[in-house]
């Protein structure tokens, strides 16, 4: 067998046992800072990655490395508490094992969030961003011979991030009243944030946000035909044009997600509900 798979199948038959019965249908990762929404979900099984064979650890500020696996919104979620970043030196292979899982276990849609950067002018610290779209700037997860029983080899991503699911997010914040922006978001490696000369070239070629994760996990998601909900939390303007005392610190980014992880755990809450 491939090695690749002998791993994915050897966790997903580890984290099975352990969920006594659960049949996740919702993925969620939570990113920097946005573990919250991992509080709201009701009678968790909590499985720490260090019990599954294979499975990398989780070593960025901010990130807890556990699924968690119980009811939100009236449905079974299964919840990456902490995601792997290709920054942290593991091969992409690994940064998207826990995505391959959930997949296995058979959800039938991934939710990712994440903490950005805001290139754009028109985003400010603490607004919620819907991803339409992405921009990756990091190694394509999917190089080397293709898993043809996860997808085919050349996917396709005309709609990497679901057109209904969109509609829905926004229809529910409109009703409850929280604003939020859409727009492109691009992945590249980190983990030093970029320069103001970079920031400036993302927003050239069309990004509006800039971090340092999500893309593998939504390309791998596209892959094996998981619709996709996308999310960007911005912690910091991510501008080249900044105060003479600015610094771009890792500890405000996450006081900063913090801070809007309420708005976005309540919104994630009811469209897990309403789908
Ligand atoms: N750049 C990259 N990743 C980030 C940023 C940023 O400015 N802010 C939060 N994550």
């Amino acid at each position: 067998m491939d090695p690749r798979i002998e791993k994915i199948v050897g966790a997903v038959s580890t984290v099975r046992d352990l969920l006594e019965g659960r049949k996740p249908i919702v993925g969620i990762v939570l990113g920097s800072g946005l573990g919250k929404l991992a509080d709201a979900i009701q009678n968790p099984v909590i499985i720490p990655y260090r019990l599954i064979p294979g499975f990398p650890l989780s070593t960025a500020t901010g990130h807890k490395g556990n699924y968690i696996v119980g009811s939100l919104g009236g449905k079974t979620v299964i919840a990456m508490q902490g995601r792997i970043h290709y920054y942290e030196g593991y091969g992409m292979e690994n940064v998207v094992l826990p995505i391959r899982v959930m997949i296995r276990l058979g959800i039938k849609s991934l939710f990712v969030s994440n903490a950005a950067g805001g290139v754009s002018f028109g985003l400010h610290v603490g607004d919620l961003m819907i991803i339409k779209d992405h921009i990756n700037l990091l190694p394509n997860p999917l190089i080397g011979p293709n898993m043809d029983d996860e997808g085919t080899r050349f996917p396709d991503m005309t709609r990497p991030y679901d057109p209904e699911l969109i509609k829905l997010a926004m229809q529910l914040a409109g009703e409850m009243g929280v604003e939020l922006k859409q727009g492109v978001y691009l992945g590249d490696t980190g983990p030093s944030y970029e320069t103001p000369a970079e920031y400036k070239f993302y927003r050239t070629i069309g990004a509006d946000a800039v971090g340092m994760s999500t893309v593998p996990e939504v390309i791998v998601a596209r892959h094996a035909g998981v619709p996709v909900f996308g999310m960007s939390v911005i912690t910091n303007e991510a501008h080249d044009e900044y105060a003479e005392d600015y610094e771009n610190d890792g500890e405000d980014v996450v006081k900063a997600a913090n801070a809007a992880a309420d708005k976005m755990t309540k919104l994630f809450i009811k469209i897990i509900e309403n789908i």
